[in-house]
C-alpha cells in the first residue's frame, strides 16, 4: 500500500530552492551589506522572497506569502527546476512525531514528551508539556496540518479556566498549565484530562514560560493558516488578556523585567535562574509583541493595548541597555565603580567587578556580544543563555547589530557553544562548591550535564530560526550536519552530555519528542525560510525614538 506523501510528512519539504543545496551560496552576500555594520530595514520574510527566490514568478512570490497558503514549494514549477532527495532522517522523525501524538476523544490534542519504552522511569514524560509542544507544532503547521495546533490551543484555554491551587493557595487565573495528560478509560471508554500547573512539578513551580509560548504559538497558527477566527474569539482574547494581567500587573517593581523563581520555564529545576532570567525576559517581550498583534481594541483589549506599549518600550529600553554584554560593556563594568547614590550613577545595580568570573574575560571575543542570563540588584549572571538568545533574536528584542553580534559570537566560540552536538543550553557549566551551593546538589545537573551545560537538540530550532533571520544560514547547515551524523543512530535522545556533546546525557529520554520536532521545524525552515515569518517578528520602528528619548529620562 503506498503511503500518503503527507503522512510520512513530505507534503511540504518537497522540493524547491533549497538552501542547504546551494553550497557556495552565501546569504549574507545575497544581502549586500557589510557582515557587522547592518541596515536591516526590511523583514527576512521581505529579503528571502525579493532576494533568495531569483527565477519566480511576483505571483509565485504572493502566493507564499499570502497565509493559508502553504509555500512555493507546491508549486509544479519548483519541482521541475530542482530535484530534492529528503535526507532518511526526515521520514523516520514524521514517524515517530505521528506516533507521539495523543488523542482527547478521538481528537489529536498533542504529543507526549517522550515515547521512551525502555526506560524504567517514566515520570511525567508521558505528558503533553506546553513548552514541549511548540516544536511539534511548527512541524505541523510547516506541513499543512493546523488541527492538532488549533485543538491543542483550546484544550490548554479550558485548562487555563480551572481552578488551581498548591496546597491552600490559589494560583492567578491567568496561569497555563506546565503540562496534562489524557487518561483513556477502556472500560467506560471515556477520556478524561489531568493537568499540572506546578502543583505536582518538582519544587512546585509554576510555569511562567507556559502562558508566553501559547500566545507566540496562537499567532504562529494564526500566520500560518490566515485564520483569524481563532484568535478573535472573545475566549482566546480572554485568555491573552488572563496571561498579561499576570505579568502587567503594578507592584513594587522597579524594573520592566518579570521577576521570577528558579525552575519556572525550560530549565525547570534549581539552577540559579531566578530573578530575571534571560529566558523569560525574551519570551515576554516576544508574547507582549504577539498578543499586540492579535489584541482586539474592544473596550477590555484596548487597555490591555496601552499598556503593552508602554511595557515593551520600558523592556526593550533595560533588556537592550542592561543585559547586553560585549567587549567594550564587559571592560566598562570591570572598570566600575561602587556604591554610587542617585540618579547620576554609572553602576546602577551596584554589580561588583569582583564578581566576573574569570572565564568571561577569554570568552568574549572583540567581536560579538550576548544578552546575560541575570541582572538584578549587584547581581549579574554572565552565563550564556541558548533559548533566551535566539528568542530575542526572533522577537527583534535584540537590535540588529545586536542580532548580528550574537551571531558573531556564536561562530567564534563555536567549540564551546556547539561542540559536537548543538546546542547547549547555556554556557559554562557550574562545578564544585558553586554547585553545590547553586543547585543545592542536584545529582542530575552534575556539571556538563542536563540544565548544566548540556546539549539539547531541540535548542536547533531556534537556532535555525536564528541563522535564517540574521541571513546566516550556513551556520545552520553546519548544525544540521552535526546533529544528522548522531541523532537518529542515538535514538533521538533528550540532551547529550560533557564539553563537547559527545556522551547521551546520564539520564536523557531517548526518543524525545521536542528532538525529533525540532529537527523536522529546521530542516522545512532552512528549505522553505518563508516560513519563518510564522515564528518571527520584525523591528518595531515605532520603538526606537521613544528609547531614544528614555535615554535622556533615566539619567
Ligand atoms: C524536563 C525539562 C523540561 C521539559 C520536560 C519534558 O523536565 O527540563 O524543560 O519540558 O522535561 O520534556
Amino acid at each position: 500500500m503506498e503511503v500518503p506523501k503527507e503522512q510520512l510528512g513530505l507534503r511540504a519539504v518537497g522540493s524547491h530552492c533549497s538552501l542547504s543545496e546551494m553550497d557556495d551560496f552565501d546569504l549574507t552576500r545575497a544581502l549586500d551589506k557589510p557582515r557587522l555594520k547592518i541596515e536591516r530595514k526590511r523583514s527576512f520574510d521581505e529579503r528571502s522572497m525579493s532576494e533568495l527566490s531569483t527565477g519566480y514568478s511576483r505571483h509565485d512570490l504572493d502566493m507564499a506569502h499570502s497565509p493559508g497558503s502553504r509555500s512555493i514549494v507546491d508549486t509544479p514549477l519548483s519541482y521541475v527546476r530542482n530535484s530534492f532527495e529528503p535526507h532518511p532522517m526526515v521520514a523516520e522523525a514524521w514517524e515517530a512525531l505521528r506516533r507521539s501524538m495523543v488523542f482527547f476523544r478521538g481528537q489529536p490534542v498533542g504529543t507526549i514528551a517522550a515515547y521512551d519504552h525502555a526506560s524504567e522511569e517514566v515520570l511525567n514524560y508521558d505528558q503533553v508539556f506546553v513548552r514541549d509542544f511548540v516544536p511539534s507544532a511548527l512541524a505541523f503547521l510547516m506541513n499543512g496540518e493546523p488541527d492538532i495546533v488549533k485543538n491543542f490551543l483550546l484544550k490548554t484555554l479550558q485548562l487555563q479556566g480551572w481552578e488551581k491551587r498548591v496546597d491552600r493557595f490559589k494560583l492567578g487565573e491567568g496561569v497555563m498549565p506546565a503540562s496534562f495528560k489524557v487518561l483513556h478509560d477502556p472500560v467506560r471508554k471515556t477520556d478524561t484530562i489531568v493537568a499540572d500547573f506546578g502543583e505536582s512539578a518538582i519544587g512546585r513551580v509554576a510555569p511562567v514560560d507556559s502562558g508566553f509560548w501559547w500566545i507566540i504559538l496562537l499567532r504562529a497558527y494564526t500566520k500560518s493558516t490566515g485564520d483569524l477566527t481563532l484568535s478573535e474569539t472573545p475566549e482566546c482574547q480572554k485568555g491573552i488578556r488572563l496571561i498579561l494581567s499576570l505579568c502587567l500587573s503594578e507592584g513594587f517593581d522597579t524594573f520592566p523585567t518579570l521577576l521570577c523563581a528558579d525552575g519556572c520555564s525550560m530549565v525547570d529545576r534549581r539552577m540559579g535562574v531566578y530573578g530575571y532570567p534571560i529566558e523569560i525576559q525574551a519570551l515576554f517581550f516576544m508574547a507582549l509583541r504577539c498578543a499586540l498583534s492579535m489584541l482586539k481594541p474592544d473596550e477590555e483589549g484596548r487597555e490591555f493595548i496601552e499598556r503593552i506599549v508602554k511595557r515593551l518600550h520600558a523592556l526593550s529600553f533595560h533588556m537592550r541597555n542592561y543585559f547586553w554584554l560585549d567587549f567594550q560593556q564587559l571592560n566598562d563594568i570591570y572598570r566600575y565603580k561602587t556604591e554610587e547614590y542617585s540618579h547620576t550613577a554609572v553602576n546602577k545595580f551596584n554589580v561588583m567587578p569582583d564578581s566576573i568570573p574569570d572565564w568571561v574575560f577569554d570568552f568574549m571575543p572583540l567581536r560579538g556580544g550576548y544578552f546575560v542570563g541575570n541582572v538584578s540588584p549587584a547581581r549579574m549572571d554572565f552565563r550564556w543563555f541558548s533559548l533566551g538568545n535566539c528568542v530575542a533574536i526572533l522577537s527583534s528584542l535584540a537590535t540588529p547589530d545586536q542580532s548580528m553580534a550574537i551571531m558573531d559570537l556564536l561562530e567564534h566560540r563555536w567549540e564551546e557553544l556547539v561542540g559536537e552536538m548543538p546546542l547547549k543550553i547555556c554556557y559554562p557549566c557550574i562545578e564544585s562548591h558553586e554547585w553545590r551551593i547553586v543547585t543545592g546538589c542536584d545529582p542530575k545537573n552534575t556539571r556538563w550535564s542536563y540544565h548544566n551545560g548540556g546539549s539539547w537538540p531541540v535548542l536547533l530550532w531556534m537556532l535555525t530560526a536564528a541563522c535564517i533571520k540574521t541571513g546566516r544560514p550556513q551556520i545552520a547547515r553546519r548544525a544540521i550536519d552535526l546533529i544528522e551524523s548522531r541523532l537518529h543512530r542515538d535514538c533521538w535522545p533528550e540532551y547529550y552530555d560533557g564539553k563537547q556533546g559527545r556522551y547521551v546525557g546520564k539520564q536523557a529520554r531517548k526518543f524525545q519528542t521536542w528532538s525529533i520536532a525540532g529537527y523536522l521545524v529546521a530542516k522545512m525552515m532552512l528549505e522553505d525560510p518563508s516560513h519563518i515569518g510564522m515564528i518571527s517578528l520584525e523591528e518595531d520602528k515605532q520603538m526606537k525614538p521613544v528609547i531614544k528619548r528614555s535615554a535622556s529620562w533615566t539619567c
